[in-house]
């Protein structure tokens, strides 16, 4: 049966994937919730979008692994028909000093980073129908600089250029393609694992004067996902409270 519209969120169960997918999952929508590693938490997403009105399926992918991700769009396009929206949200965070950095790190980085886009980017080229949305979640790292977070900055950065590439080339489809860069996000990871003083100071180094909130972020998606976000293409939307 065709939804409208048929998403598909990556890294769905958790934190701003998580915010975004039940954002999204409107009465109509069929919301494929991408997962790695965590079904139960992947499943109390789709429940939650069940219970607003709209569908969802967990579909269980590594987007690091090309053959995992087409077979991911596989699965919306049975479920639902081929997408309308695309969100990449999914991603690794990596704090090592550049001197301490191994070859072994470099590659798990750019794997889950850079390689994940660049397969989520190729199968929604494919997949995507006209007029479709395509988003990718990047991060303030690639913009400010920050001690120790030398492969995680470059690994989103790429996803940024690639989002600006195929701007252009699927623009003839009327398909625009963005990235959101939040700041600072208080999910529950960031909850449970960074002290509250350490909040404090990070709060105080944004003008808006707290963390982002998950859905905060995904109300920026929303909006590029939404009509009155055609007319922009090839941008990095900053959503980072003023701190960039
Ligand atoms: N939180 C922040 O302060 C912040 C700031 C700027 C940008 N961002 C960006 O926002 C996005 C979401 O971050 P978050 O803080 O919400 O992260 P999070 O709470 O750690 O959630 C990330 C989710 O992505 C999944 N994931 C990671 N690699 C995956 C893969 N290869 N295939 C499928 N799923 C995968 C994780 O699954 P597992 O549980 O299996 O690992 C996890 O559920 C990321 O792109 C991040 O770079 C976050």
């Amino acid at each position: 049966m065709s939804h409208t519209p048929t998403v598909i969120v990556t890294g769905a169960a958790h934190g701003i994937g998580r915010a975004i997918a039940e954002r999204l999952g409107s009465p109509g929508a069929g919301i494929i919730v991408n997962y790695r590693s965590d079904a139960a938490a992947a499943e109390s997403v789709v429940a939650a979008i069940r219970a607003g009105g709209g569908d969802a399926t967990a579909v269980r992918a590594d987007v690091a692994v090309p053959e995992q991700v087409s077979r991911m769009f596989e699965v919306a396009r049975t479920q639902y028909g081929d997408p309308n929206i695309v969100v990449h949200c999914a991603a690794v965070t990596h704090f090592t000093p550049m001197a301490q950095a191994t070859d072994a790190d470099y590659d798990r980085v750019f794997d889950a980073n850079a390689r994940a886009t660049f397969a989520t980017l190729r199968a929604a080229a494919t997949h995507v129908v006209d007029d479709g949305r395509i988003i990718v979640i990047s991060s303030g790292a690639a913009v400010v600089p920050r001690a120790d977070a030398g492969l995680y900055a470059a690994s989103k950065a790429a996803g940024d250029q690639l989002v600006r590439v195929l701007a252009t080339e699927l623009a003839s489809r009327r398909i625009t393609v963005n990235s959101v860069r939040p700041g600072p996000t208080r999910t529950e990871k960031v909850a449970a694992t960074v002290q509250p003083d350490q909040i404090a100071a990070i709060a105080a180094g944004i003008p808006l004067g707290r963390l982002a909130e998950p859905a905060d972020i995904a109300d920026v998606v929303a909006f590029l996902a939404s009509d009155g976000g055609r007319w922009i293409t090839g941008q990095t939307l900053h959503a980072g409270g003023g701190m960039f």
